[in-house]
């Protein structure tokens, strides 16, 4: 027999087995990618990443979000440190942001709306009077575009928001790129031009829970932030204007301190935020220079994520609003099973002219980059 023929015959009898192996283990180098279901008549696909050390981050275009990141613990075990769900379904029916990326603005603006070079625009009020994450339809809910250049350790995602779209001006081409490298890290670089000037904010929302087990609460990670200060807020969740030390507050992690240690403590804006549900302002925070924004550890397994980024703050959620109940989810994560570590620009930015401005005008490129970096946590000396 011809090797055609034998190739022929092989396919028809091996076919589905074929076509699985193309889709779940691509050859070397090349992207690995599943359709993980549909959003009207778009496909919505998702991409696995992996390093040599066993690594593996999966990311859906709906939302370009990070749906599972494994990553070692102290003994090498690998396991999911992000909360997720394994089908479409509860994504769509509108659990709050799981691993997503959020825009085109993340975080609040006050009363729905800012003005902007004396125009005045109105957004849709979806958190109490004001606007959160884009809107009830923001780039979380959105199908995304992956470039035909994915490969085994890097995806591009595009999305185009026309103009008008949640009510902002000016139509944005927004791009979100993964590459997870062999020194353990996750890149996520975001990078958005427009058509009008127009407010950008760009995050990802993913909710870590460093032991691996999403029964866990949160409360026994400690973490540290490289902020002297944070922006602290009013009822509603937008802040106030000021910028205040964090000195002798609960909100001081300059050191490294329990996530649980403080968080009930008898503080007027940890009620106000239910617990941690902040922006803390950066170090150093000049110009577009990756520097170190937080780490977090998990004493029992022994995980570590160190966060750097080029963004001026970061919004540390410690769950507060989880409560095990979220629509259409198959398991349901509980009260501060998660947290969220949000590097951005400051909420409300649009109003508060004197917080670094979100605003993008035709003909500069918005760049941002924010580094994971995860590692075991060292041994304890005896
Ligand atoms: C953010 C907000 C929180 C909450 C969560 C989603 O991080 O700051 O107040 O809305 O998203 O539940």
């Amino acid at each position: 027999m011809q090797n055609a023929a034998i190739v022929t015959l092989l396919s028809a009898l091996a076919g589905p087995l074929l076509i699985a192996h193309s889709v779940c283990a691509a050859p070397a180098g090349a992207a690995r990618v599943a359709v993980f279901g549909h959003v009207d008549k778009d496909t919505v696909e998702i991409y696995t990443l992996s390093n040599a050390h066993g690594i593996e981050a999966r990311i859906m275009t709906y939302g370009a979000s990070i749906v599972s990141l494994k990553t070692p613990d102290r003994d090498g075990h690998l396991q999911n440190i992000v909360l997720g769900f394994d089908t479409l379904d509860p994504y769509l029916a509108g659990v709050p942001y799981y691993g997503a990326t959020v825009g085109r603005y993340a975080n609040r603006i006050a009363q729905a709306r800012f003005a902007l070079d004396g125009a005045t625009y109105s957004l849709v009020a979806n958190d109490g009077p004001n606007s959160l994450h884009g809107g009830p339809r923001g780039f979380d809910k959105r199908v995304w575009k992956a470039d035909a250049t994915a490969s085994r350790n890097s995806l591009k995602l595009t999305y185009v928001s026309a103009a008008g779209e949640e009510g902002y001006p000016g139509q944005l081409t927004a791009h979100v790129t993964y590459r997870l490298l062999e020194d353990d890290s996750l890149i996520i670089e975001y990078e958005a031009t427009t058509t009008a000037p127009t407010p950008v904010n760009l995050t990802n929302h993913a909710y870590f829970n460093l032991s691996g087990d999403p029964t866990r609460s949160i409360l026994e990670h400690k973490l540290t932030i490289n902020a002297d200060r944070f922006t602290p807020v009013d009822a509603t969740l937008i802040p106030t204007g000021e910028l205040r030390a964090v000195a002798g507050t609960p909100f001081d992690f300059r050191n490294e301190a329990v996530i649980g240690a403080r968080i009930d403590a008898d503080d007027a804006q940890l009620k106000v935020g239910r617990g941690y549900d902040h922006n803390w302002v950066l170090n150093a925070a000049q110009g577009n220079v990756l520097r170190f924004a937080a780490l977090l550890a998990d004493p029992v397994s022994g995980r570590v994520l160190e966060v750097r980024t080029t963004q001026p703050g970061l919004q540390f959620y410690s769950g507060n609003f989880m409560n095990g109940k979220q629509a259409g989810a198959g398991s349901v994560y509980g009260y501060r099973t998660g947290l969220c570590l949000e590097t951005q620009h400051f909420p409300d930015s649009p109003n508060q002219p004197a917080f670094p401005s979100t605003i993008l005008r035709p003909g500069e490129t918005y760049v941002q980059k924010t580094v994971l970096h995860f590692r075991p946590l060292k041994a304890p000396a005896n």
